[in-house]
């Protein structure tokens, strides 16, 4: 069975067979999200939210709900452990390099109107 995930703020979707974890999805679609241990549930790099509480994927496991030490009250998800297994939308957070590159501009395009 295939079930399609949607990423955001890029709206970006792909279809993807069901059990596929939220990570390779993520890779299929085109969508950055950072990982350093390469999706083993080590580096909490590949947080991401759920802000309509999907309900197509799958339930925490018990790796997943330790690491996320209540996190995941809030809808935060590892993409390396979360699986797809129906419609859902994921939320992935700005890249904090580029967000501050972001910031910094907008502060001088800010100052450059005072000018
Ligand atoms: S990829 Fe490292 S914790 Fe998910």
């Amino acid at each position: 069975m295939n079930v399609q995930i949607t990423f955001l703020p890029s709206g970006r979707s792909v279809t993807v067979r069901a059990g596929t974890t939220v990570l390779d999805a993520a890779r299929r679609a085109g969508v950055p999200i950072r990982t350093r241990c390469d999706g083993k549930a080590a580096c909490l790099m590949c947080k991401v939210t759920t802000p309509h509480s999907s309900p197509g994927l799958s339930p925490l496991n018990d790796n997943e709900r330790y690491k996320l030490a209540g996190l995941d009250r809030s809808g935060t998800r590892l993409a390396c452990q979360a699986r797809v297994f129906g419609r859902a939308v994921v939320e992935v957070p700005e890249d904090p390099f580029r967000a501050a590159v972001r910031r910094q501009m907008m502060r001088q395009a800010e100052d450059d109107e005072l000018w």
